[in-house]
């Protein structure tokens, strides 16, 4: 199976001291963190810009998975390269050159990856699975932490999955112990999770049972 990666999204965070909340991440086992950026117009919320990029970069030595939910991603990408963004994710329903911002992207030497929302059709992603290290399948409607999982996005995750066998496949929202184990039963092996992660008594803990209940569930229903 492609290597399990587990991603505490930091929109989750205590705001006031995220720099330590980005280190007690990485000290109890997290893989990258997950970096939610938002316009206030590809989504109705707003959230950080490239200078918290640059402040977790120095915070913490593992990779930075930044989510750009922004509606014109081309003239955004190369400040958060900057940063220090890698991977460094656009929505395929931006409105941009999907391809070009891809390829941009890895020209930096960046992995690129493309995000789908819940409706969006896993067909979508076809004409570029050459030009992606990571897809990510949204299972909230992007804006807002702490939402329920949208299930009817698990048929999508199997579909790539059977295309893809290698591919890194990412989900995002919603994630807590249950659908950790449904996700990866129908193939994602990159689990982002916030409320979950960043709420737990013992993340640590808690990190070590998600990773356990994937590589046991891993492909089930694929
Ligand atoms: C939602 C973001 C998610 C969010 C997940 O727009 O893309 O990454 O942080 O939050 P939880 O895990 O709380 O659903
Ligand atoms: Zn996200």
């Amino acid at each position: 199976m492609p290597k399990i990666v587990i991603m505490p999204s930091i929109l989750a965070a205590d705001m006031g001291r995220l720099a330590e909340e980005c280190q007690r991440a990485e000290a109890a086992g997290a893989d990258a963190l997950h970096l939610d950026i938002m316009d206030g117009h590809f989504v109705p919320n707003l959230s950080m810009g490239p200078d918290v990029v640059k402040m977790a970069r120095a915070a913490v030595k593992i990779p930075l998975d930044t989510h750009l939910m922004v509606t014109h991603p081309q003239n955004m990408t190369a400040a958060f390269i900057k940063a220090g963004a890698n991977p460094l994710l656009i929505h395929v329903e931006a409105q941009c050159d999907v391809r070009a911002v891809l390829h941009d992207i890895r020209k930096h030497k960046l992995r690129a990856g493309l995000t789908l929302n819940p409706e969006t059709p896993v067909e979508a992603l076809f004409p570029y699975l050459a030009d992606v290290d990571e897809v990510l399948f949204m299972s909230v409607h992007p804006g807002y932490g702490g939402q329920a999982f949208i299930p009817q996005v698990l048929p999508k995750v199997a579909e790539l999955r059977r295309r893809a066998p290698e591919l890194d496949i990412s989900i995002d929202g919603g994630i807590n112990r249950a659908t950790t184990i449904q996700a990866a039963e129908h193939g994602a092996n990159l689990f982002v999770a916030g409320t979950y992660l960043f709420g737990a008594a013992d993340m640590q803990a808690e990190i070590a049972h998600m990773r356990a209940a994937i590589q046991n569930a891993y492909g089930k229903k694929v």
